[in-house]
């Protein structure tokens, strides 16, 4: 491992903004904070937000500081990363951020009922051969209802046109409510002050000439979702 490497992973301990469950701590049972984000680390009653996938946290530093009504959660496996938010967070003392150092199979045991009023998904690994591992999959929908206002806000932010598009159809075919979708945000003039804040892997990919794609839609708790059928061979990315 890298010296700079190390040197994050050291200095991820002293921050107070990042969580690092150990395994056994998520494993099949309730972390610590489950049901006491509000009261344990924010002191308020504010609406939590979570971006899952978060990477360096772009949109969770970002978010915090243009909704002070609002508390904001970044979700990632990779500790290197978050080391950047959480650095962020630390050195301009931004309360209403945090972050969370975990595999989002295990939110389920980090976050209780009602805990979350609202979910961005960043670039995610559109996971294309791998239905069960996708963000916006049957699966891990059902993970986000546990813990999910009922209607909660889910929006996904991608350049993949395979999942933006499996996932515009799971939206319609399950009859869950979309709110919005568009296939090229830049194109169509819609980044506004919100949509056009950039992560790291968006900068990438913008430089690669992709589109950006957004879609946004709620998840009601009653909803039995299924795997939409679709034609998955009309994107190869
Ligand atoms: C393509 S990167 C995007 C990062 C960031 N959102 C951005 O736009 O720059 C995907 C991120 O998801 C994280 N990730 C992928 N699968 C994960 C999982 N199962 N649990 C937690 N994090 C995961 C990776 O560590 C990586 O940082």
């Amino acid at each position: 491992m890298g010296k700079d490497k190390l040197r994050r992973f050291e200095e991820n301990k002293t921050f107070a903004c990042l969580y690092q469950p150990e395994f056994e701590e998520v494993f099949g049972v309730d972390y610590k904070m489950k049901g006491r984000w509000h009261i344990d680390h924010f002191g308020n009653k504010k609406p939590i937000v979570l971006e899952l996938g978060c990477g360096r946290g772009e949109y969770t530093v970002a978010l915090a500081g243009k909704y002070p009504d609002k508390n904001f959660i970044g979700v990632d496996i990779k500790g290197a990363r978050l080391w950047r938010g959480a650095k962020t967070v630390t050195a301009e003392g931004i309360p209403n951020a945090a972050f969370v150092r975990s595999r989002i199979e295990f939110i389920g045991s980090v976050f209780g009922t009602d805990e979350v009023s609202e979910i961005w998904i960043t670039f995610p690994d559109p996971q294309i051969k791998r239905d069960n591992k996708r963000m916006t999959s049957p699966p891990f929908l059902e993970r986000y209802k546990k813990f999910l206002v009922d209607g909660g806000i889910i929006h996904l932010k991608t350049d993949s046109a395979f999942l933006h598009n499996y996932t515009l159809e799971l939206v319609r075919q399950n009859n869950l409510e979309l709110i919005e979708a568009n296939d090229d945000i830049y194109g169509s003039g819609r980044a506004d002050d919100l949509l056009s804040i950039r992560t790291r892997y968006e900068s990438v990919f913008l430089g690669q000439g992709i589109k950006i794609t957004y879609l946004s839609f709620r998840l009601e708790r009653e909803a039995i979702i299924s795997e939409p059928v679709w034609d998955s061979d009309a994107y190869d990315r």
